[in-house]
């Protein structure tokens, strides 16, 4: 392992009933409150109503910000901003998936900072503080609800960044399933290849001994795997979407890297997949990791080797490692496939005519990837072999 210091401060509130729980956070912060939410699903569901109940029974002064895109836009943080300075907001609700809870993390640092908010996005300057936010998930996929990340696209230039800052913590997170009976299935499977591949991002390393950690994801892995097809074949299962929900917030709180920076490359380049073409995240990950992990066979057949046995229950015998870890990506792709997951860039009508924007978007930083670091020639490559 390498050094690490742990330090996650979101109370995390889970399970049915818990939206009670507001009524002792809110009055921590102030009366001025600004509701973040999206295009209308927690209205359809009537999440919407019932959190406004609780805010107005608690006296709170709520100024709405509706409308947040899925992968939301800059545009959209930069009015958010406005309205924190004009309202003179003390905090901030975001209830929805994890598009409304990185736009609302945005919007708190950029109300806090000086700095232009795209600055600190792009790391030009940094985040000084930011205004206190909580959030009601609805949707299991990012793990946003307890960790510091944000990812915002500016639409204008077609660049999409992650990035986060100490400051950007949720104060606290509630998370009901009941909430998540009405995602629908597309949106359900997005959030499972997700989690699935936070957690290979963390599993892919460098780093010698992680008998715990790589224990603890592949534990994940399985749980997800073993639930996913169960909770598509009954989406308002209560069970089902409670593990999910739990599953998805494990694994990305930074729990299953602790002592272990992750890879992380795959990422970069959806990210860039998505800045052009505006793909939901989820579905840009299914067709691209397989392809990564083909890529950068030679340098990390160790641990896709371990992983096929372990998760994919590939059988080794008779297989030199290269061919077992292999059989395990297709595995991990005909897994994909079945929950009905795209697997071609060609199923969102992507073709070869902006590989080379892609290609600049997602090297916008540098070389970068810690399996093995991936160049431009390297990403065109992945890109290619997933059209
Ligand atoms: O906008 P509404 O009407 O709420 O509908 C949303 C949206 O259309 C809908 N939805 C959410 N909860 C629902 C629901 N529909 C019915 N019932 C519910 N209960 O689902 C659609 C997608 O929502 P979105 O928030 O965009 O999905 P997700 O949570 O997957 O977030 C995706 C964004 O998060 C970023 C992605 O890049 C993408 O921009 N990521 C953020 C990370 C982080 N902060 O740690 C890490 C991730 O790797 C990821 O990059
Ligand atoms: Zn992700």
């Amino acid at each position: 392992m390498q050094p690490f210091t742990f330090h996650n401060p979101t109370r995390l509130h889970f399970g049915k009933g818990q939206l009670e729980q507001l009524q002792q956070e809110l009055p921590r912060y102030g009366k001025n409150v600004l509701l973040v939410y999206g295009g209308g699903s927690i209205k359809r569901n009537g999440l919407y109503d019932e959190v406004l109940t609780l805010l107005h029974e608690l006296g709170a002064v709520v100024t709405e910000l509706p409308g947040v895109e899925p992968n939301p836009r800059l545009a959209t943080v930069r009015k958010g901003i406005e309205i924190c300075r004009r309202e003179q907001i003390q905090f901030l609700l975001a209830v929805g998936g994890g598009s409304v809870i990185d736009c609302t993390k945005a919007i708190a640092a950029g109300a806090a900072s000086e700095a232009d908010i795209w600055d600190i996005i792009t790391r030009k300057a940094e985040a000084k503080g930011a205004l206190p936010f909580g959030t009601v998930l609805t949707l299991a996929a990012t793990g946003s609800e307890m960790n510091s990340g944000s990812v915002i696209t500016n639409w204008e230039t077609q660049e999409k960044y992650g990035w986060g800052s100490p400051y950007t913590f949720p104060q606290f997170s509630i998370l009901d399933p009941v909430y998540t009976f009405s995602v629908p299935r597309d949106q359900t499977v997005y959030g499972i290849v997700d989690m699935m591949s936070h957690v290979f991002e963390q599993y892919f390393h460098v780093t010698p001994n992680t008998p715990l950690q790589d224990r603890m994801c592949e534990s994940v892995l399985r749980t997800v795997m073993e639930t996913a097809p169960k909770l598509l074949e009954d989406l308002h299962s209560y069970p089902h979407r409670e593990t999910i929900l739990y599953c998805g917030t494990i694994a990305l709180n930074k729990m299953l890297s602790m002592g272990t920076p992750g890879d992380w490359a795959t990422h970069n380049i959806e990210h860039a997949v998505s800045a052009v073409y505006d793909i939901p995240h989820g579905g840009g990950l299914a067709i691209l990791f397989p392809h990564w992990m083909k890529h950068t066979l030679d340098e990390n057949v160790d641990r896709c080797h371990q992983l096929a046995i372990r998760v994919f229950d590939v059988d080794p015998a008779g297989k030199s490692k290269k061919e077992a870890a292999l059989e395990g990506i297709q595995r991990l792709r005909r897994f994909w496939s079945d929950l009905g997951a795209p697997s071609r860039l060609a199923d969102y009508d992507i073709d070869d005519s902006r590989l080379d924007l892609m290609a600049d978007r997602a090297m916008a930083n540098g070389p970068f990837g810690r399996v093995k670091q991936l160049d431009r020639d390297d990403v065109l490559s992945i890109l290619r072999q997933s059209l």
